[in-house]
């Protein structure tokens, strides 16, 4: 009894001073500093940025925020780049800048001023394809055709690499002269994802494009 009274007392206790202690920090004033970072930022912040497409130069005044991807389909309707992923994980938004290439929806717009962007609407007409793009056509080197515009641009830039001697993670020599075996074609190209599984397709235009057999 007289233990059984002990635990009941303590227990009171423990909720009593709980309660004291919540209360207190309830009434406590949040820091001022938590208060400012989470405040509403209000407008977007907007910016002016200049840069040319396909050889033609475009003033734009954009959210800060606006991706490349979003700026050259939504302001520029230029809707042959892809958004696949946005997360930088399946290449279909690829386009080439200042001569490499990079995943349009992992770059803000702001931060290409005075670049030279080729996106496939740049590469050919439908009446003078660029050679890859007439390569693709002619092996199927695709089926819904989704993540083609990022296959080709990214295609023609790793020719482009392979001339330039740029090495990649399967390149075994270094100081060699770069081939495009299907090692390095395979690696190169592995940052585009084709959902149809067009691949042995997509290897056989870039082969040949490249001036030899997949
Ligand atoms: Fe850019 Fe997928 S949309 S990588
Ligand atoms: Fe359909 Fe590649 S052709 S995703």
């Amino acid at each position: 009894m007289q233990i059984s009274g002990r635990l009941e007392l303590s227990r009171r206790h423990l909720l009593i001073v709980g309660a004291a202690s919540l209360g207190a920090s309830a009434m406590r004033p949040a820091p001022s500093v938590a208060a400012d970072q989470y405040a509403p930022t209000g407008a977007p912040m907007m910016t002016r940025v200049s840069f040319d497409v396909n050889g033609k130069t475009h003033a734009l005044e954009l959210d800060t925020r606006t991706t490349l991807l979003d700026a050259l389909r939504e302001h520029l309707h230029l809707t042959g780049t892809k958004k696949g992923c946005d997360h930088g994980q399946c290449g279909a938004c690829t386009v080439i800048v200042d001569g490499r290439r990079i995943n349009s929806c992992l770059t803000l717009a702001v931060m290409h001023e005075g670049d030279e962007i080729t996106t496939i609407e740049g590469l050919g007409k439908p009446d003078t394809l660029h050679p890859m793009q007439a390569a693709f056509v002619k092996h199927d080197g695709y089926q819904c055709g989704y993540c083609t515009p990022g296959q080709i641009c990214s295609a023609v830039a790793v020719l482009d690499e392979i001339k330039a001697g740029i090495p990649s993670h399967v390149t075994d020599d270094l100081n060699a002269p770069l081939r495009l075996t299907n090692a390095e074609l395979r690696e190169r190209m592995s940052g585009n994802i084709c959902r149809c599984g067009a691949y042995s397709n997509i290897a056989e235009a870039i082969s040949e494009v490249a001036g030899r057999s997949a």
